[in-house]
């Protein structure tokens, strides 16, 4: 294994003083153990300082003398500017908030210093005049280490090798079952050895419980809170899927109001369902040249706020699986003016707060909760999530009995140890990978572009109009590329990719790809990318004719509520009739299921929803469409595809919505919510 390279950067605007300190500190990690690699380097100026912390991606702590810093170097001669160590650590922290901070004091000042800093993220002081090398040596090297623990991933890997016998779950009891079996070790074999011998039972105490975590879970998850900006973070290992309705269900009481992005993921549609909500839908924008759902504009999103005040919570996507990210803090704080509570899926921004191109994160912007997946972004393994919490009014109970209603008594320990490993690696070595990233993704854009056949959409060719004043921001790791110049159909391409070339990109609209660059992304995958695109690019083959995705029909009355109408039995009604036309007897009924067609996955109808002659032409046109699209929630009828709607005598039983809210028991509910707060 490498051995890691950390360093400290000392910053002292006396030369001399800065060459003794980096002497007695360099020599201190030389002569003490020092299995981080820590080495000391330092600089006299602020501006020095910050060009260090931006270019440095090795740098994991600062030292910061508390005297005044000159911005410009003293060879640069130009006009010096005087910055205080506040401000310095002010704008430390700002660019990466994951760097320890300590200051260097002078004993006289201790009460000023101390009182200015208070509020700042320092992590601690040393007396200037005490010149305790090896203390402070030792200090750092513990502080540094841990960031570097992983007290889940640890545990695992030293209870793997005691090598315990196992009288308890899973059956294939460290892989004993499968190891020799003349069927079945073909299996064990391509897994490897540790995949099974870490598959545990919650049987062992040490490993803790992700239901109620009292040891090495919690504290994984305090570290993953500290680096990621939150109050509070939980392992989820469902996915954001989960987390999204875990979260849902603790804000939520039946018949409550909830603003939602109608193009958000469906699990915050099942959480509606789940949790009872009154969904008051927010369009999102659409890219009709593109294909491109954007954000929710602005506008839209302030005025359902004012519109709703009783709403209990707005939750968006950010960024958008396009990359697409929204300019949060207003309307955060529009929401939180009138007490609503903002929840952001970041499903595909997991990694953001560790580099400032991608800053602000939702948490940052001021959000009350983030569901993001880790194993999207991050190297955590599939279904590796993490919920974070900053809302001061956090409800713990309510929160765990929703955790646990959703989480499997029998969690997989791997998944755990990925989100401890996966926060580690993120504030270890985040900012040089990101760093890395945003280089190829800066080559990689270049690179198609000089194909002169395929061409990159930037910020303002994905911008729907209604948005492009609303601060939206790209997240330049998603590359969306128009490939309507290159002669093959979007299909067509995507197999040639693949088949020909073992390329496969993570999505498509009609006339575009979509490509993810992380933190996992080489050098030599972006150029075997842009290999096969300069040649299908010199086929020069003659343009063919594209067809453009129809779009989703807009959103019509919401009649009943998401969740009475999903529990009722309902009815299946064909699509089409007899004659094979659109079926004309479902206009006008109300629909029980959540229809989402593959891509782009936003909702067609959602449960209470009235269905109208447009829908149904736009589903059936669908499923006649030549192209591959799972369209979830159809329920067959033999080989007949229906919708499962109301019946009648359901529609008469059920109270309409306006009603609903008027006379339903949720006060009394919400009351008791808020009570236990
Ligand atoms: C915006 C959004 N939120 C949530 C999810 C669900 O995430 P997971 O796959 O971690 O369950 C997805 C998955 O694609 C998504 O795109």
């Amino acid at each position: 294994m490498r051995k890691p390279a950390s360093r400290v950067l000392v910053i002292n605007d006396e030369k001399l003083v800065l060459r003794d300190l980096l002497k007695g500190l360099n020599a201190a990690g030389r002569s003490l153990d020092n299995p981080l690699g820590i080495s000391f380097t330092g600089v006299t100026t602020a501006r020095g300082a910050l060009t260090a912390i931006e270019e440095d991606g090795d740098l994991q702590a600062v030292v910061v003398d508390d005297t005044l810093y000159t911005l410009t170097n003293s060879a640069g001669g130009s006009r010096t500017l005087q910055m205080s160590a506040l401000e310095l650590v002010q704008r430390i922290t700002r660019l990466r908030p994951e760097l320890d901070v300590y200051i260097m004091i002078a004993q006289e000042q201790e009460d000023q210093v101390v009182d200015a800093l208070f509020t700042e993220a320092v992590d601690g002081y040393f007396y200037r005049e005490e010149r305790d090398y090896r203390g402070w040596y030792r200090i750092l090297n513990a502080e540094i280490q841990e960031k570097a623990k992983t007290p889940f991933y640890d545990q695992l890997k030293s209870y793997v090798l005691m090598a315990k016998d196992a009288w308890h779950t899973p059956g294939h009891s460290s892989g004993e079952s499968l190891r020799d079996s003349p069927w079945a070790s073909d299996f064990h074999g391509f897994m490897g050895d540790h995949v099974f011998d870490a598959d545990l039972s919650v049987s062992v105490p040490m490993l803790d419980s992700l239901m109620e975590p009292t040891g090495v879970i919690l504290e994984a998850q305090k570290l993953a809170a500290k680096a990621f900006g939150a109050r509070r973070t939980f392992f989820a290992t469902n996915g954001s899927s989960t987390a999204n309705k875990v979260i849902l269900q603790t804000l939520i009481a039946p018949g409550e109001k909830l603003l939602l992005d109608r193009n958000c993921h469906k699990s915050v549609h099942h959480g509606v369902v789940l949790s009872g909500a009154h969904p008051v839908y927010l369009d999102s924008s659409v890219n009709r040249k593109y294909g491109v759902y954007g954000p929710v504009p602005k506008r839209t999103i302030l005025k359902a706020i004012k519109d709703h005040p009783d709403a209990q919570c707005l939750i968006l996507t950010s960024c958008t699986y396009d990359g697409l990210r929204y300019d949060l803090e207003p309307i955060v704080r529009a929401a939180h003016a009138k007490g609503i509570k903002v929840v952001v899926d970041e499903a595909w921004y997991g990694f953001a707060r560790f580099h400032p191109v991608f800053r602000p994160t939702a948490l940052e912007a001021g959000a009350d909760y983030v569901t993001q997946s880790t194993h999207k972004v991050l190297s955590a393994f599939s279904q590796a999530s993490m919920i974070h919490v900053n809302d001061p009014g956090f409800n713990e109970h309510i929160f765990r009995e929703n955790f646990n209603m959703h989480t499997s008594t029998s969690p997989q320990y791997g998944i755990i140890a990925s989100l401890d490993v996966a926060r580690k690696q993120a504030v270890m070595e985040g900012y040089k990978l990101l760093a890395r990233t945003l280089q190829l993704s800066g080559e990689l854009r270049e690179s198609i572009n000089a194909t002169g056949v395929f061409r990159v959409l930037e910020l303002e060719d994905l911008l729907p109009d209604e948005v492009k004043k609303d601060g939206v921001r790209l997240d330049p790791t998603k590359v969306t590329v128009d490939i309507s110049r290159c002669g093959y159909t979007v299909e067509e391409l995507q197999r040639e990719l693949f088949e020909r070339y073992n390329i496969q990109v993570e999505k498509s609209t009609f006339n575009t790809l979509t490509l993810l660059l992380t933190i996992g992304t080489t050098r030599s995958k972006v150029s075997r990318l842009y290999d096969a695109l300069m040649r299908i690019a010199r086929e020069g083959r003659s343009l063919r004719r594209i067809y453009r995705a129809p779009e989703i029909p807009g959103f019509t009355e919401l009649r009943f509520l998401p969740r009475d109408a999903f529990y009722c039995g309902g009815e299946p009604v064909p699509l089409l009739d007899e004659q094979e036309k659109v079926n004309p007897v479902l206009a006008g009924r109300v629909c029980a299921d959540q229809i989402v067609p593959y891509p782009p996955g936003i909702p067609v109808l959602v449960p209470g929803q009235l269905i109208t002659a447009e829908i149904v032409q736009y589903l059936v046109g669908l499923l006649r469409s030549q192209k591959r699209v799972e369209i979830h929630g159809i329920v067959y009828d033999g080989y007949l595809p229906c919708l499962r709607v109301l019946t009648p005598r359901e529609e008469k039983d059920l109270r309409k919505l306006g009603i609903t809210c008027a006379t339903s028991p949720v006060p009394a509910r919400r009351g008791a919510r808020k009570a236990l707060r």
